[in-house]
This record gives structure tokens, sequence and C-alpha cells, in this order.
């Protein structure tokens, strides 16, 4: 099971939820589900909305990675992912600072999430 920490200034305080190990639900679906307001428009990894930042709480622990090429051709474009980054995760586990909510899911690291609230913005 891993925590998922949302952090934002458009909440009151921090808010810790749960993800369950095995479960297939991306971390704006987490968030929908407690009433986390990430912003977010399509839901399919195209208008970046739903951008965030992520931090690992054990950022030495190997991370299996998964970018799709929607996710990765997005976050190319809006200039918060690099070709070496790309590289980084695909080869050597380390995750990129930036992620789509709508396509990341939440596997067994602990994770802080942070997003400003304006579409878009991180
Ligand atoms: Fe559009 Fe995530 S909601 S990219």
């Amino acid at each position: 099971m891993a925590i998922v920490t949302f952090s934002s200034p458009l909440m009151h305080k921090d808010k810790a939820v749960y993800a369950i190990a095995g479960d297939t639900k991306t971390i704006l679906a987490l968030a929908e589900e407690h009433r986390i307001p990430i912003p977010f428009e399509c839901r399919d990894g195209n208008c970046a909305s739903c951008l965030i930042e992520v931090s690992y709480d054990e950022p030495e622990r190997k991370k299996a990675i998964m970018l799709t090429e929607k996710e990765k051709t997005t976050l190319k474009e809006l200039g918060k992912l690099t070709a070496q980054e790309i590289e980084d995760a695909e080869v050597r586990d380390m995750p990129p600072r930036y992620r789509l909510a709508c396509q990341f899911i939440a596997r067994d690291e602990d994770v802080t999430i942070t997003f400003t609230g304006t579409p878009g913005g991180a």
C-alpha cells in the first residue's frame, strides 16, 4: 500500500491518502475520490490540464516507471520532459519530475503530488 500525499496552495492543508497495491487507479482518479481539486479536462493525456509535480519519499529506491507515448508527447510539448529524462525513466528507473495525473498510476511507492490548481501549471 502506498501513501500518496497531495499538496497545493488550493488546499487548507496537505492530505495523505492510501493507494491500494495492485489497484490501477490513476492519481487523478484517486484525487477525485478524495475531493482533491487537481484540474483536468480530457482525462486522456492530451490537454495537460492535470500536470503535477511528483516527489518520491524514498528517492533512492528503484521505480518501475510507466510513461505512455501520449504522456511523453504532451509533457515534451510543454517543455516538462526532456529526452534525457525519458531515457532515465525507461533505462535507469529514475522518475521524471513532472507527470500527468490522468496517466500516472499509483503503485507501491510513497509519493508527494504537488499542483498549483492552474490547469497545466503543475
Ligand atoms: Fe488532459 Fe490529463 S486531463 S492530460
